[in-house]
């Protein structure tokens, strides 16, 4: 078997708005550590993401600040690009389906697939009732509609689902619906649409789902909140036709050549997750390997596909998205045969994050009651591996958790400071005062100074079993152990009492300490990859020091190091977070 090749993508971002610390937690941070984790194994990896610009999200929100959809999406895009740079979340080709670039492409292979799944019986034309707007001339597609949720109420529920109780809502279930265009009541009429006919694919979809209940025969260990919601699903409710096609003329056209498919896009959930696809096909091609060399990782069953989500997402990721693929196979295997859209080889999805203010009560993120804390405003103050750490220690992995700012201060000062950058700068400091800036020679170990050693290969080992079950949360926790154990081996074989009495006895508990930070420099580079850069710096590192092999490599004595710098700096909560 050659190198294992990964096709990892984070959800689409909607390029109607800023990013939030909610976000990054939920998709984009989780998906970058393993990237960089499955690249430091030596897995060829390819690390797809971009904006999702169609529908009509996009569309309100321009409405709503008066510019045009393409300007407000290519603006955000943008801004999202630099927040995710900003935090080292690094995507191999960040695109966008109605970017420059992307567009074209993105139409073609979203075509492609609707005709593919329409060749295939795979779609009901259907004449059904939707919302019209008399005033403003046109069908209400999902956001364009508000009303009173059927289910809980509440009077936060849109077309497509409410904001409160968080359930999908069928526009014409709304009670009280107003269009939102024109603020007047709209009247049913009749339109067109294409329906995807779930019912008859329901069956494998459950049967593919139940087989990634047992972890060992998947290969994955999948969350239990992705199988309990997409069986839950289809258990409770079975799978009923869902229309893939609107009423817009914002998105990709519905590739038909038929009067009703006239000013008619794909449905946005139908063409933003083969945004995938055809960012790859991009990213493909502007490496000179053309664009049907995405293939190589989409429909290979060699390349492990793995979406990161947030909860909101589960649905379609582990329910219309298989069945878009699995519409479009020709054989009616269950994962596809080589050259056929493979199905996801995991679906690693988050919860929210809540967030909690010093002095008041845990709360949602809203943007529109402002509590939020915006990536772009973080990184104007702070340093993102602060924020990276935080975000991956209170993870919400399997539910929702909270950015507490008064724990995000408390931890970065007492974990990242005290343990981590702290057994960094004791053990740079002796190495310097006492040795010459070069590493002391081992020495014969005595027994604690040979499990000290050993440890190290363990965390390498417990941390990459966190890794390969995607528990990152735990992974940072064996990575933060190892710190700690430094410390404590450095407080129990005393180099700063010994460094009087016996300096050969003194430059072997150094020697020790230096090999686990040479350690602590590969563990720590999936979470913390500016901090781990300036360890590498700190020690003097060769170039494959981000090898997960490597980490228990030994700095050899006499080992030139690099001049020791701050690792990571205390926080003030009020110089940061003062004016809200
Ligand atoms: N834009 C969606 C959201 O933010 C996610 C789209 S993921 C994709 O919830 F797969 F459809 F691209
Ligand atoms: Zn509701």
């Amino acid at each position: 078997m050659g190198t294992q090749r990964y096709l990892v993508t984070a959800a689409l971002p909607y390029s109607n708005g800023r990013l939030h610390v909610g976000h990054v937690a939920g998709a984009y941070l989780p998906a970058d550590t393993y990237v960089r984790y499955l690249r430091a194994t030596g897995a060829d990896v390819c690390f797809i993401c971009g904006s999702d610009d169609n529908g009509v999200a996009a569309l309100k929100t321009a409405r709503e600040q008066d510019r045009t959809v393409e300007e407000l999406t290519g603006h955000f895009n943008a801004s999202q690009q630099a927040d995710f740079s900003g935090l080292g979340i690094e995507f191999d080709t960040y695109g966008g389906t109605h970017q420059p670039g992307f567009v074209d492409t993105h139409e073609k292979f979203s075509q492609e697939l609707f005709l593919k799944i329409h060749d295939k019986g795979f779609f009901t034309k259907r004449t059904g009732k939707q919302l019209y707007d008399v005033k403003a001339e046109q069908f209400l597609p999902d956001r364009f509609v508000k009303g009173k949720c059927p289910n809980c109420g509440s009077d936060k529920a849109f077309g497509d689902q409410c904001e409160d109780c968080g359930r999908a809502v069928d526009q014409i279930a709304l009670i009280d619906p107003v269009s939102v265009l024109t603020e007047t009541t709209p009247e049913l009429r009749e339109t067109v649409h294409w329906y995807l006919r779930l019912d008859r694919l329901q069956e494998r979809l459950s049967g593919w789902l139940a087989s990634k209940k047992d972890a060992d025969a998947a290969g994955a260990l999948w969350r239990p909140t992705v199988l309990n919601q997409s069986l839950g699903r289809i258990e409770a409710e079975g799978l009923p036709e869902r229309a893939m096609t609107r009423d817009l003329t914002w998105g990709v056209p519905v590739p038909l050549d038929d009067a009703d498919a006239e000013g008619k896009s794909l449905y946005v959930w139908f063409d933003a997750p083969i945004g995938y696809v055809s960012f790859t096909a991009v990213h493909c091609d502007r490496l000179g390997e053309g664009e049907q060399a995405a293939d190589r990782w989409w429909k290979d069953p060699d390349c492990k596909i793995v979406h990161f989500i947030g909860e909101d997402n589960i649905v379609f990721h582990a329910i219309t998205w298989p069945a878009m693929l699995l519409a479009s196979h020709d054989s009616d295997s269950v994962q596809g045969e080589k050259g056929e859209y493979q199905l996801p080889h995991n679906v690693v999805s988050n919860s929210f994050l809540n967030i909690k203010f010093p002095g008041k009560e845990e709360e949602k993120i809203s943007k529109s009651r402002g509590t939020a804390v915006w990536i772009e405003e973080y990184l104007e103050r702070f340093d993102p591996d602060p924020l990276r750490y935080y975000l991956t220690a209170v993870a919400p992995e399997n539910a929702r958790t909270a950015f507490d700012i008064d724990e995000f201060i408390a931890r970065n000062n007492g974990e990242l400071v005290n343990a981590f950058g702290n057994f960094f700068n004791r053990t740079m400091t002796f190495a310097h005062k006492y040795f010459d800036g070069k590493v002391p020679p081992a020495g014969d170990r005595a027994p604690e100074d040979a499990e000290q050693i050993k440890r190290r290969g363990e965390v390498l080992a417990s941390t990459a079993a966190a890794f390969e079950k995607c528990q990152f949360k735990a992974g940072l926790g064996e990575v933060m152990g190892l710190a700690r154990a430094g410390n404590g081996y450095f407080d129990v074989t005393k180099p700063f009492l010994s460094r009087k009495t016996d300096m050969a006895a003194c430059g072997w508990a150094i020697n020790v300490c230096l090999q686990t930070a040479r350690t602590l420099t590969t563990a720590i580079a999936p979470f913390l990859p500016f901090t781990a850069d300036k360890c590498a710096k700190m020690l003097n590192l060769g170039e494959d020091w981000r090898s997960w092999t490597s980490g228990t490599d030994e700095l050899a004595d006499g080992h030139p190091l690099g001049e020791p710098e701050i690792l990571v700096k205390k926080l003030d909560a009020k110089e940061l977070f003062d004016e809200k």
